[in-house]
């Protein structure tokens, strides 16, 4: 006896949706196992607790399998899992290598059974890539890379050895003896500098256009490049930035760019500042971001552009949780 699993998401609970998720789920499993319905022994479902529009053993039953055991069990809800997801497990008596089959949102999840998936999402300062990568993240249970960070930490690094940002030749033998890298814990990023956990200071705003001038140089660049292409090709994850979508990984299945009008995306910085107890004027951080975006796309090497096959969204008028659902559906339609 064999035992198959497979497991798909649904967009809502809705009964016509779980029909067709679970239709879909079971005619993948036997077409990838090349399987006769006399060969199934008996079929296990389970859902997730926020599931309650049909009875997914139903399903099973309608589209023909009249005779084999079915059963069908509640998940208990765990913090962090993945929403309205339907698992199968369907045991078999055939003389196979089991391939197991995860559809839509569940695909990420099984990291050792799945494609690694790349999310860009590039765009400039204040137009909401962090706050939407990581409620991407969290819902697709891959992790965040964000790129500005390790940028931040070669400007604090430049400012720890009192050396000028723009004095390139400076800047690029600092580099070589300085190690930046980054780590997680439960899905949260912590950035060091030459073993330093230095995720907080890096975010304040001083550091903000040393980053982007320091960001500018080659030899900066190809380290910080090197380090997210590492990243991103061991696991899934949704990198946020200004190059990852031309630069750092062109082939990125999706691509996303984000952008907002200067007066919002200050605002943004603003708020985030201040709750963070933070003194700025907000006039002063307006004239900084704009200032900061002409750097960014103004540089030579990978500057801030938009990818050509990236989809752009204007998220003045969006909520972070709005942004994030649209991107998570362009997704979840092609996973
Ligand atoms: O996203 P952020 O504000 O933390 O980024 C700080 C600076 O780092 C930004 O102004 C330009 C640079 N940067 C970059 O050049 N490429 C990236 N992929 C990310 C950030």
């Amino acid at each position: 006896m064999k035992a198959i699993r497979g497991a798909i998401t649904v967009e809502n609970d809705c009964a016509e949706e779980i029909k067709l998720a679970v239709e879909e789920l079971l005619t993948e499993i036997q077409k990838k196992n090349l399987l006769k319905n006399e060969q199934i022994v008996c079929i296990l479902f389970s859902n997730t607790d926020d599931l309650h529009s049909f009875y997914p053993a139903k399903v099973a039953r309608e589209t023909g399998f009249f005779q084999i055991p079915l059963y069908s069990s509640l998940e208990p809800h765990i913090e962090g899992a993945l929403p309205k997801c339907i698992r199968i497990m369907m045991l078999v008596e055939a003389d196979l290598v089991p391939k197991h089959v995860y559809l839509r949102g569940a695909a990420v999840l099984r990291k050792d059974l799945t494609d690694i998936i790349n999310i860009a999402l590039d765009g400039p300062a204040g137009s909401g890539k962090s706050t939407v990568a990581k409620i991407i993240a969290q819902k697709l249970n891959i992790l965040c890379l964000d790129t500005g960070a390790t940028y931040r930490a070669c400007a604090l690094a430049c400012v720890k050895a009192q050396i000028d940002v723009n004095d390139e030749k400076a800047v690029c033998s600092l580099m070589e003896k300085t190690k930046i890298n980054v780590s997680y814990e439960n899905g949260v990023q912590h950035t060091y500098l030459n073993g330093e956990e230095v995720s907080s200071v890096i975010r304040q705003n001083e550091i903000s256009m040393l980053a982007s001038t320091v960001s500018a140089h080659e030899c900066v660049r190809s380290k910080m490049v090197k380090l997210q292409r590492e990243t991103a090709e061991t696991i899934s994850c949704v990198l946020d930035g200004r190059d990852i979508g031309t630069n750092v990984l062109p082939n990125a299945r999706f691509k996303f760019f984000m952008t907002a009008s200067p007066e919002i995306r200050a605002k943004r910085r603003f708020d985030e500042l201040v709750s963070k107890g933070q003194k700025v004027s907000f006039e002063e951080l307006k004239k900084e971001i704009i200032k900061r975006d002409e750097q960014d796309k103004s540089r030579k090497i990978a500057p801030l552009k938009q990818a050509k096959d990236a989809v752009m969204i204007d998220t003045s008028d969006m909520t972070a949780e709005y942004v994030a659902d649209f991107i998570l559906k362009i997704i979840q339609e092609k996973i």
